[in-house]
């Protein structure tokens, strides 16, 4: 057995595991490489590893059926309760009760652009990038309920300097600095078919980030939840990097959340078609709700139709979240962790070759299987929900400008304004409206090709 000073017991754990041929090239590093790779390895709970190679796979909760939600408003009765809750809403959020979280570890890889996926640009005419849309309208809803609503961003560690720069330079789009709290995910090593660990290089084990469940404890570990503590926020306002028409602090969504005590609160919105890749909202035979993976659903599911011809299950999970602040305290210093997903990959290893491999992945919805109290509001996806996924097709630049487009259209329509036959292309900042009511009636548009609403008409 090899051995370092100060690393014996670390040397003598990876021994224990089985997993010593991560010392391969031993006798070529030096003293400064091999304390990384024992620090790397010091990291890694053997235990949790191999547990998750023996368990691969997806955690299952057994039979499920469509879950209850809040349907859109239609009766007087529905639209008054509507009302109440958007005046509660609204109360929380000037009360300063409200965070906006938003995931984005997630790079621009399927795009076709290297770099953290917040910083592709996505704005029709301007341009704006995923970050700067969601900063903006962060800004705009402090303006309007007139408080500082503090954003916490989890980046990975692939993304997270890269990310900080692109906030300084941006001067954190309008927000003052001190309300913007940026923190990496943790990381947790990728096995091979063999439950070995892999290398990245000679000194370093190659890890991945733990899936957006892991923000549930980066929330913890990184002092954001002490924070928002200290500030007296209750509800945390969740949502991903990849979705420009997210309705950040949304006060009919935190009425509604604040009404119900619920721990989780979640968007839903109807299935645009059987295949399309969203996960569904469930209810387990325990009762307790969860959502299931477009890819963990058997086909059959996926097509099965209610007495009137409808999709059985159609409420596809757009990732907007509400969550209690303290019940993330709650289950974060419990020993209740969320499960780990399984896929499995191609990895590139040290030595230049693709091996396949297993990561591992935390989903934050897996949470809802642990609280007692939930909401899940049906909202209008062409209101909240235009993802950028593919450089092509589906979920691509092309379907989320149309779909920006479209809304914009439709708010402008709703206030008289006149839009030219010209006029190819529109786009509304946030800093101009976050909705049609922002909008001033019978608005004139210039009779442009493209028209860009930002606080003053250009
Ligand atoms: C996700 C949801 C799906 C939902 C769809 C809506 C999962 C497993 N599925 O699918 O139910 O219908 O969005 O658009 O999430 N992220 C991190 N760290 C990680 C992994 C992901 O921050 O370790 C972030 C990404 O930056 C992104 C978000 O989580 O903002 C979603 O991840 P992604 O892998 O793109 O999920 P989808 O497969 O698109």
């Amino acid at each position: 057995m090899i051995s370092f000073r100060g690393y014996d017991d670390v040397i003598k754990r990876v021994y224990d595991n089985n997993q010593e041929h991560v010392f391969a090239s031993w006798d070529r590093l030096g003293p400064g490489q091999r304390e990384s790779l024992l620090k790397d390895l010091a990291d890694v709970d053997f235990g949790l590893m191999k547990k998750l190679f023996t368990a691969a796979g997806a955690p299952s909760h057994g039979s499920y059926r469509p879950a209850p939600f809040i349907p859109l408003p239609k009766t007087p009765a529905e639209h008054e309760k509507f009302r109440k809750a958007a005046a509660l809403g609204e109360e929380l959020i000037r009360g300063g009760k409200i965070a906006a979280f938003i995931v984005a570890g997630g790079q621009g890889s399927r795009l076709g652009y290297e770099g953290p996926k917040g910083k592709f640009p996505v704005g029709p005419v301007s341009g704006k990038t995923l970050f700067r849309l969601h900063g903006e309208k962060i800004l705009a809803s402090g303006r309007r309920y007139g408080v500082a609503i503090p954003w916490f961003v989890m980046t990975s560690h692939a993304n997270h300097r890269e990310t900080v720069e692109y906030f300084e330079s941006e001067k954190y789009f309008g927000l003052d600095p001190r309300d913007v709290f940026v923190f990496p995910q943790n990381m947790i090593p990728s096995l091979d078919e063999k439950g070995r660990l892999i290398l990245e290089s000679e000194c370093g084990v190659f890890k991945n980030p733990d899936g957006h469940g892991g923000s549930l404890s980066a929330l913890r570990t990184s002092g954001a939840l002490d924070e928002m503590k200290s500030r007296g926020i209750t509800v945390i306002s969740y949502f991903q990097v990849d979705n420009p028409l997210v309705k950040i602090i949304d006060p009919v969504f935190i009425g509604f959340h604040r009404d119900a005590g619920a721990d989780i609160s979640s968007k839903a919105l109807r299935k645009a078609y059987a295949e399309e890749k969203v996960g569904v909202f469930v209810q387990y035979a325990d009762n307790t709700l969860g959502i299931v993976e477009y890819s963990d659903m058997p086909q059959e599911k996926i097509n099965e139709r209610d007495p009137g011809g409808e999709l059985l299950y159609s409420s596809g999970n757009p990732a907007i979240h509400l969550f209690g602040r303290e019940f993330i305290e709650r289950i974060t210093s419990s020993d209740l962790s969320l499960p780990y997903h399984t896929a499995k990959k191609k990895i590139a290893a040290h030595g230049g070759g693709e091996i396949t491999g297993y990561k591992f992945e935390k989903f934050v919805f897996d949470a809802l299987s642990m609280t007692d109290r939930n909401v899940i509001l049906e909202v209008l996806r062409e209101e909240e929900f235009a993802p950028v996924k593919n450089a092509s097709g589906a979920d691509s630049l092309e379907t989320c400008i149309k779909l920006m487009d479209g809304l914009h259209r439709q708010w402008l329509g709703a206030r008289g304004a006149k839009i030219s036959p010209k006029t190819r292309i529109v786009e509304i900042s946030p800093l101009y409206a976050l909705g049609a009511d922002d909008i001033p009636a019978g608005l004139a548009l210039p009779e442009r090709e493209s028209v860009l609403l930002e606080a003053e008409v250009r």
